[in-house]
């Protein structure tokens, strides 16, 4: 899964089955409309528990499975062909003069990476490593969840393989931010379990058109990887530049198998799928760690992710752009033969671009101000 920020946009949202239970602060009142959810130590669960996909449907995805065996499968990468984390980290196997030699260099190159990079890293590595909560997440959707944690069902293959495949994003970002010795490990680590225990809930409903439409807006992350390796380059850690390069390439593939699915199921069920991008995009896609805590700061995620839109890495712009590009190349302005409801839905999603670029357009200037950050030794930042 890719790291931060997708956001939560104040788009109209008729809340029909959910009940949100955002907590209102002083600071998520300064911020922009864009990132805006508070983070407590034991935050309740924003939606009530619904199944809102009809057991007719379940039999849809039971009908795609040799679709998904032809179609999905063949995009996992086989283990042998896969890059492993210790490729670009120090390694201890070459002996304790490399291996001290190969720290000494990484150290040197995150020198000249700013404070502001450091927390966007650690987010980003936070965000890969809650892969417990991503997991079990799909495996909430009706119709396509692992029944056994090793069920032959092709959805759940490709469940796991992707899991497996993700597992070592967040383990090569995570030894590399402890190498660097750049960033309080203990306030980092602590932060993990804080929000893995929290989990994360964006309002799926166990429904698979959602939940499917939900982790494709996530993988959309891939800007922000590319933004920051770029920022690596120009900070004098080419290494790092690869290595986001490198997870961006594997969530491009990700990306692109449930890319494929959508598409699938615009194909086989247009009416339903339509909807069921309409709900989510109307729930405001939430931040898969939105209920991140590290023990001292409960709006760190709104924190953290303020200094994303500061840094130009991951905006209202970049949600946008994303979501034109999925709406080309779904074709969705194209669907024809729609019910009325789902005709309601395309109208709202293809405007959706356009609102949300109003809305960054008349967004005010907040003032910024100092917000201290336990990732980087409590040391204030501008948000
Ligand atoms: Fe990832």
């Amino acid at each position: 899964m890719q790291t931060t920020s997708l956001s939560q946009f104040n788009i109209p949202s008729p809340p029909p089955k959910t009940t949100i239970l955002h907590r209102k602060t002083t600071s998520s009142r300064r911020l922009s409309p864009i990132f805006a959810v508070a983070s407590t130590t034991a935050p309740p669960s924003r939606h009530q528990v619904t199944h809102s996909m009809p057991p007719e449907k379940i039999e849809i995805f039971k009908s795609l499975e040799s679709w998904v065996s032809e179609n999905i499968l063949p995009l996992r990468k086989p283990v042998e062909k896969c890059w492993q984390p210790i490729e670009f980290l120090p390694d201890p196997s070459q002996g304790p003069d490399v291996f001290v030699e190969e720290v000494r260099a990484l150290r040197q190159r995150v020198l000249g990476l700013s404070d502001e990079y450091l927390v966007m890293l650690v987010g980003n590595m936070l965000t890969e490593d809650a892969l417990p909560t991503y997991q079990t997440f799909i495996n909430t959707f009706d119709g396509v969840r692992d029944e056994t944690a090793s069920s032959p069902c092709p959805w759940a293959i490709w469940t796991r393989a992707w899991s497996a495949e993700e597992n070592r994003h967040g383990d090569l970002l995570r030894t590399y931010l402890y190498l660097s010795g750049r960033v309080d490990m203990l306030m980092v680590e602590k932060t993990l379990q804080y929000s893995i225990g929290a989990g994360s809930d964006v309002g799926a409903e166990n429904n698979a058109y959602m939940g499917f439409v939900y982790i494709i807006s996530r993988a959309s992350n891939i800007s922000n990887t590319g933004n920051m390796a770029r920022l690596a380059i120009k900070d004098g850690d080419p290494v790092l530049a690869r290595i986001c390069g490198t997870i961006a390439a594997d969530e491009k593939r990700h990306e692109n198998a449930y890319t494929r699915i959508i598409e699938k199921l615009l194909e086989v069920d247009p009416n339903t799928t339509m909807q069921a991008i309409a709900s989510m995009m109307r729930k405001r896609i939430t931040m898969p760690l939105h209920l991140m805590y590290d023990g001292q700061d409960p709006n760190l995620f709104e924190h953290f992710s303020a200094i994303f839109q500061k840094q130009d890495v991951y905006t209202s712009r970049h949600y946008a752009e994303i979501l034109e590009f999925f709406i080309t190349r779904w074709e969705l302005e194209k669907l024809e033969g729609l019910t009325e409801e789902a005709k309601r839905a395309q109208d709202f999603v293809c405007q959706l671009p356009r609102k949300i670029r109003r809305l960054e357009y008349r967004a005010k200037k907040l003032e910024s101000r100092q917000v201290k950050f336990s990732w980087i030794f409590n040391k204030s930042l501008s948000v």
